[in-house]
């Protein structure tokens, strides 16, 4: 054997350089991307593997990065309604949305705008583009500061829990990407609600806005995909937020050997909720699941959570969690 397991790994890592949300710190962490490299930033929902979605070469190392099957399309993010316009187009359907809800957890599916500039690699070849304007104010100035659409997943490896904290990206990706600026936890915690609006409003997926507020505003019921219809949005397949452990629901009680996640009454081993509240559970849900992942759980079970609000993105997670998996 000539191959030095040590020499092998520094080959291929990177020092990861921890930012803060300071404007030098921002000011760094733009030139960053401008370089073609990869920022992990704080938005309202979860942290995101940044990079500059005009640059194929710096998209192509996020999917490198988390390892991601490279069929899957990525989300632009954008700082003002004028950036959203020069990539996507927005007819008046979707401005009237747009307007109400970003900057906000809400992405929405468009037709991709002529000469945008995008890398065909973030819309996977589609005729269509996932745009977002996060709240988050790290996120805002970091794309002030970039000044260019910036496309970003999850930060964490494909098929893992979503990061909620910079030390969960830190632990998921230290040495596979250029910075992570520390912005502290997300408010939200879990990812954007996806609508498509290329044709008939469709859910893609359940996520911080509740769909019940979007189809107040768009006075019409989003279609959900039916089950076992092949999914438009290729990150909802079926185990793609899964931890270590094997996943039971609707536990009341847990089974010998198992660590028990509860909500409201269910106490469990700890909670998403003391107090039933859905909010809090969602903005607690990855991390409860990271906190499993590092109690080394092999057996999982979750108390029942109510399907209403943002219990519905809830379920839809743990769900995916509970999914068998190919090994
Ligand atoms: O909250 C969020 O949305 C976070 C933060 C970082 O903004 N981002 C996020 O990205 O969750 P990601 O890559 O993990 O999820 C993107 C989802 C995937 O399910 C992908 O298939 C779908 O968006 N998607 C992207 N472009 C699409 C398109 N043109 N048509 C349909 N689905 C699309
Ligand atoms: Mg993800």
């Amino acid at each position: 054997m000539d191959s030095d397991p040590a020499t092998e790994t520094q080959r291929h890592s990177l020092a990861t350089l921890g930012l803060g949300p300071d404007k030098a710190d921002l000011a760094q962490a733009a030139e960053i991307l401008r370089e073609g490299g990869l920022v992990a930033f704080p938005t309202e929902t979860v942290y995101g593997l940044g990079a500059d979605a005009r640059n194929a070469e710096a998209v192509a190392r996020i999917y490198e990065a988390k390892g991601r099957p490279s069929f899957n399309p990525l989300i632009v993010h954008v700082g003002s309604f004028e950036a959203a316009g020069e990539i996507a187009v927005l007819d008046r359907a979707s401005k009237a949305v747009a307007r109400v809800l970003w900057p906000g957890p809400l992405t929405l599916v468009l037709p991709v705008r002529e000469g945008s500039g995008l890398s065909s690699l973030v819309t996977a070849g589609l005729p269509s583009v996932a745009v977002r304007m996060p709240a988050g104010k790290v996120a805002q100035r970091l794309l002030e500061a970039f000044g260019g659409p910036i496309a970003a997943p999850s930060a964490n490896p494909s098929g893992r829990v979503s990061p909620t904290t910079a030390s969960h990206v830190f632990s998921g990706l230290s040495g596979k990407i250029d910075a992570v600026i520390d912005g502290g936890a997300c408010v939200v915690g879990l990812e954007s609600t996806i609508i498509d609006l290329t044709g008939t409003p469709r859910l893609l997926r359940a996520g911080g806005v509740p769909v019940e507020e979007i189809e107040a505003l768009i006075r019409t019921s989003l279609i959900a995909p039916l089950p076992g219809e092949q999914p438009t949005a290729p990150g909802q397949l079926a185990s793609h937020y899964a931890p270590k452990g094997r996943v039971r629901l609707g536990a009341e009680t847990a089974e010998p050997g198992e660590t028990h996640l509860g909500f409201g009454a269910v106490t469990g081993d700890l909670t998403l909720s003391e107090t039933g509240d859905l909010k809090e559970a969602a903005t607690r849900l990855f991390d409860c699941l990271h906190k499993i992942d590092a109690m080394n759980a092999t057996r999982i079970a979750v108390a029942p959570v109510p399907r209403e609000g943002l219990g519905r993105a809830i379920n839809d997670r743990l769900e995916r969690a509970a999914a068998p998996r190919a090994e």
